[in-house]
């Protein structure tokens, strides 16, 4: 079930009228519902129940410290790519111990952050990386635990800036040379291999490629056991999708239904070829988590009309919200009280100097300017990836619970945006 619908001709979050969040926050503000994001992450955790498991949300998706809060509640682990992460997580009450690591630039400073923090794992991209942290741990006096993120040159068959599982990507070890880089993991003395892992892309609808991914993990797994290399781990990444809505889009793999197969060919491996030995799984979704939790609520300043195109001129922009002008990606977009009369075919776009600057193109709509927009499915890689180009302060978060609305970050003041700022003397 949606948790926006249209409830007495007005569009809702739960049992909230996005025109009360605009009145109350204004415009731009990501709306997100509560019961959305319990209910996403409940269908990996149900899917996971009664098994050695771990669901590591992929917080680059999302990052305010209420929505890792929430999820840090129902037992999530978090998927980190930077130390900044890492303090996000502490700072929203979560639990190191349940934290990965991933990211092919790891710093000293942020390697030397994560042992202090005694974090689950580190996922390690190549052996310079796997040199530099055994002399960061050594000279702390630790072991650092570790994965290889392998890369099973598996084709994810989405965007080419989200797919990273192929030879081509800068990510993960090379399949062929996984062997030799566990070799040379274990042969390190502040090191423990752990585990292994991979992330083959994002906005995946289909699991073929992920269990073809899965396949390649375990016949890795088999051979490392066979030369005295032992991982307590598989971790397979995230990269499920979600629907977006647009025409002819196919839709994505319901989470239990993959993770049902994955964790069949898991049994089936066990059972035959690995012994019964004991071996944790775990996932880092983040799209799937929170893409359908939240719109971004926008009000209209202006209609354009014009020859060739007529515009809709919003107050959100391609600052508040990458996705489209940097991917092609094609969002939803609601009117929030959609009126009676003749519809217009508009370029969604902001007031942002850059003709790159636009939410959504070619849509039908019926509006007048003061109206409010929803772009749908905006709640991953939506807020994070905001930026204060043109010093447009960062849109607010509000956080609906049935009835309830709570705003979880405020709007930027231009003040604050220039406030780390200094003149020459
Ligand atoms: N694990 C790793 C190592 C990743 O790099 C990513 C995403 C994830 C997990 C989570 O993947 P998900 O479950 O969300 O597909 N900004 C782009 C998506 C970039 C994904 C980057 N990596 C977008 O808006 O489509």
């Amino acid at each position: 079930m949606s948790h926006f619908s249209y409830q007495d001709g007005v569009l809702h979050a739960e049992s909230t009228p996005l025109s009360r969040v605009a009145e109350a926050f204004g415009t731009p503000t990501y709306v997100y519902s509560k019961s959305a994001l319990l209910q996403n992450f409940a269908a990996y955790a149900d899917a996971c129940a009664g098994r050695d498991a771990l669901v590591c949300y992929a917080m680059k998706a999302n990052s305010n410290l209420a929505i890792l809060d929430l999820l840090a509640r129902e037992g999530a682990g978090f998927d980190i790519v930077s130390g900044g992460e890492l303090l996000r997580v502490i700072a929203a009450g979560g639990d190191p111990g349940k934290v990965i690591f991933s990211g092919v630039g790891k710093t000293v400073a942020e390697m030397r952050l994560a042992l202090e923090k005694n974090i689950l794992c580190f996922n390690v991209e190549s052996i310079p990386e796997l040199h530099r942290l055994n002399e960061v741990a050594g000279s702390m006096g630790k072991r650092a635990p570790v994965s290889l993120r392998v890369n099973p040159n598996v084709d994810a068959k989405t965007h080419p800036y989200i797919a990273t599982g192929l030879k081509a990507n800068k990510f993960g070890v090379a399949f062929d040379d996984a062997l030799a880089t566990y070799r040379a993991a274990s042969a390190l003395p502040h090191l423990d291999v752990v585990g292994i892992d991979c992330h083959i892309g994002s906005q995946l609808l289909d699991d073929a490629p992920l269990l073809e991914a899965l396949d390649k993990l375990i016949e890795l797994i088999d051979t490392l056991h066979a030369e005295g290399i032992h991982v307590h781990h598989l971790d397979i990444g995230g990269g499920i999708g979600v629907d977006y809505g647009a025409e002819g889009d196919k839709p994505p793999v319901p989470v239990g239904d993959y993770l049902g197969r994955l964790f069949a060919r898991i049994d089936a491996w066990r059972a035959e070829r690995h012994d019964g030995r004991p071996i944790k799984v775990i996932f880092e979704p983040g799209r799937s988590i929170v893409a359908d939790t939240g719109v971004l609520l926008t009000s209209i300043e202006f209609l354009k009309p014009g020859e060739e195109k007529s515009f809709c001129i919003v107050d959100a922009a391609m600052n508040d919200l990458m996705r489209p002008t940097l991917y092609g990606a094609w969002m939803g977009v609601q009117p929030v009280a959609p009126r009676e009369g003749g519809k217009v075919v508009y370029d969604i776009v902001g007031p942002v100097c850059e003709s790159g600057d636009w939410l959504a193109r070619d849509r039908a709509l019926a509006v007048a300017p003061g109206d409010l927009l929803a772009v749908m499915t905006a709640g991953a890689y939506g807020m994070t990836m905001a930026s204060n180009y043109n010093t447009r302060g960062r849109a607010a978060e509000v956080i609906v619970d049935g009835e309830q609305m709570h705003l979880v970050r405020r709007r930027e003041t231009p003040e604050e945006l220039y406030a780390l700022e200094s003149m020459l003397k």
